[in-house]
């Protein structure tokens, strides 16, 4: 089953308006030739419209970090679906593990983030991972379960088609613990076994699973070699053009 291949540049909190279009010049410029992938870069909000607006005609793709679920309305500091839309997005991040342990957001939340995403045309990356805590307790499939049921709980299955799952253990995320592509591996089947009892087979088949956690040039080549991992979502090394390119560059 030949899947789509992802690799997805997570910005976080992190540059000013002159480095985030220069990392994207530096990314389309060592793009030329790179045909079988697709690349998405996630920029801080204030930066999303004008890197939308270099992307477009690229072979670049762009999304937001997060949103809110209401339309419109008095939710001082958020972003609604519509304006994450005309900032020129077409993905969007939702549940990635900073907002649900930092911010405090939970399964609730994140369902009805996807939803509000799917009704207005935006591609959702549902981001879900167990802390360490709960790895070692074993509770990995059981966290898994809860938070893949939780987060689609009334979506169906055309608006499944037009999702994107990152599995990112909350362990290996900017810690430079990577997990093994091995333990990466396992996950991502549980994650689509799990799709698969709610959606069916075929559409299960064809969801991309990205991992993301500590990602880096030189662990990428264990990861890409896997089955069940169709791409990856990089923090830190997605901030340095050469770094990020050297991932989506692997054989
Ligand atoms: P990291 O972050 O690559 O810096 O570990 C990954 C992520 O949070 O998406």
């Amino acid at each position: 089953m030949s899947r789509r291949q992802i690799f997805a540049g997570n910005w976080k909190m992190y540059t000013t308006h002159g480095e985030a279009m220069a990392l994207v010049e530096g990314i389309l410029a060592g793009l030329s030739g790179v045909k079988d992938r697709e690349v998405i870069v996630f920029p801080p909000s204030p930066w999303a419209k004008a890197v939308a607006e270099r992307c477009a005609k690229t072979s670049i793709a762009v999304g937001m970090q997060n949103m809110y679920y209401e339309n419109e309305g008095a939710f001082t500091g958020e972003v609604s679906p519509a304006m994450v839309r005309d900032a020129g997005c077409r993905y969007v991040l939702i549940g990635h593990s900073e907002r649900r342990h930092v911010f405090g957001e939970n399964d609730g939340e994140v369902n009805r983030k996807v939803k509000a995403a799917l009704s207005h045309g935006l591609e959702p990356v549902l981001c879900v991972g167990e802390l360490l805590d709960e790895r070692e307790k074993d509770l990995t499939d059981e966290v898994l379960a809860r938070q893949v049921n939780g987060a689609l709980e009334g979506v169906d299955a055309a608006g499944m088609k037009k999702v994107i799952v990152a599995y990112e253990p909350v362990w290996a995320i900017g810690t430079g613990k990577v997990a093994t592509p091995e333990i990466a591996d396992g996950a991502h089947r549980v994650i689509r076994r799990l799709v698969g009892e709610r959606f069916g087979e075929e559409t299960a088949s064809v969801l991309p699973i990205l991992y993301g956690g500590s990602v880096k040039p030189d662990n990428i080549a264990g990861l890409h070699a896997m089955e069940e991992i169709d791409g990856v979502l990089v923090g830190g090394a997605s901030l340095k053009a050469e770094s990020f390119l050297d991932i989506i560059r692997v054989k």
